[in-house]
Formats: C-alpha cells, structure tokens, sequence
C-alpha cells in the first residue's frame, strides 16, 4: 500500500489533470500537469523497486507527478536521490508543495534551468559518469535525441533509460520515431516500446 500522504498528493494531482482535459480552454498549456498516466507510475515505481535503483534523473518535472512515483520507490533506501528538471518557475513551487506534503522533498534535488544546459552541468559535476541507475526523458519532444546522447555516458552499464510520448499524442510521433531508431542504432542499447498510458521507450544500457 501507498503512504497516505503520498497517496492523496498523487490523487490531488490526477484530480487536477482531469479537471484540465476535460477543460482544455480554461488553463494555459504553460500550465498544465501534462503528467504520465497512473499505470506508468506504477510500472516505473515496480521496475526501480526491483531493480534496487538509488540515483535518479528526470528531465522534464511538471508538477512532480511522475518524480512522486520514482521517489516512493526509492525513499526507504538509504543514499537514495533523484535530480529532476524543469524550466518553468511556477511548476517548481507547485512541485515543491507537493513533495514536502508528500513527505518526499529530502530524496528530491530540483534543478531549474533549460534541460540542455543543465544536463551538461550535470555532466561536469564529479561523479556523474556512469552514476545513473535510471534516468527517465519527459521534457521537449523534438529534444529527445540530444537529450540521450548526453545523458547516456551518465547512466550505469545494467541501467535504464525510459522516455515517455513515443506513441502518443500523435503530433508527437514524428520526434518519438526518430528517438527510437537513434536509440536502437546504439549497439550497446536494447530498446522496447511499451504500449502503457502514453507509450513508453524502455532501453537498457547494456555495458
Ligand atoms: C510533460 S511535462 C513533464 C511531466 C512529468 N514528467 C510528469 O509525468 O509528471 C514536461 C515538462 O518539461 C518542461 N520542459 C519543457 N522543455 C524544457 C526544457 N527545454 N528545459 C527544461 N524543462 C523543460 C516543461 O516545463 C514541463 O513542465
């Protein structure tokens, strides 16, 4: 079972994404929760839980949604950290209120800024080569591919890379189809697409 605090913020943010499809004029996209779908949540919370994964990167934060289901799965372990990103100010405030009603905010390291940039930051702090045991893509779609290619030498051989959108909203699929040929054609990936909520990209860094 879920910890209640962190079950009622998952709800409270599902309630909100509802609200917003089914008003799609009433909030600006700026604005929007534009989050995965519970059933992802709950197949990345299972996958991270068993394969006993202590770091964590996110690109691509909203409202935290997502960031709740990977902090839950790692927040009983110690040395447990996810980096999450995101460039809009007003979703970091949101987020942080959700991640300290949560009972999360210690095992989460927000980052402000353009992905990009910040990734390579990231890059050049000590530490960060091959130190990822997931990193998960959720930002700006037609990004996707830089995004992998400079996350990739952070991520443990035996890690993964999930990427979220590659099936849909369809205006997404030409970015997502071009994310998953430039995965496969990495000789050290192994690459599924995983038909849940909006199609997941799963791929293994294999040495
Ligand atoms: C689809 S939402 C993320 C949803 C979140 N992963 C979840 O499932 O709850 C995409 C987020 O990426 C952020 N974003 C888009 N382009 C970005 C960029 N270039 N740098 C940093 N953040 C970006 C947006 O502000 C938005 O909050």
């Amino acid at each position: 079972m879920l910890d209640s605090k962190i079950d009622s913020v998952l709800k409270r943010i599902e309630e909100q994404e509802k609200f917003e499809q089914e008003n799609p004029y009433k909030i600006p996209n700026s604005e929007k929760v534009l989050a995965i779908g519970r059933n992802t949540g709950i197949f990345y919370n299972i996958l991270l839980k068993s394969m006993d994964a202590k770091k964590i990167l996110e690109i691509g934060m909203s409202l935290g949604y997502s960031t709740i289901w990977f902090a839950e799965a790692i927040s009983k372990k110690t040395g447990g950290k996810i980096i999450t990103i995101d460039q809009d100010k007003k979703k970091i405030e949101l987020a942080k209120r959700n991640f300290e009603d949560a009972g999360l905010s210690d095992f989460i390291d927000i980052r402000h800024g353009d992905a990009l940039e910040v990734l390579l930051d990231i890059k050049n702090e000590s530490n960060s080569s091959e130190s990822f045991d997931f990193v998960f893509i959720d930002a700006d779609k037609e990004r996707y591919i830089q995004y992998f290619d400079v996350l990739f030498p952070m991520v443990k051989p035996g890690g993964l890379i999930g990427a979220d959108n590659i099936l849909f909203p369809e205006r997404f699929q030409k970015f997502a189809s071009l994310y998953v040929k430039h995965v496969r054609n990495n000789p050290k990936i192994r690459s599924v697409t995983l038909p849940i909520d909006n199609g997941e990209e799963l791929s293994l860094k294999l040495t």
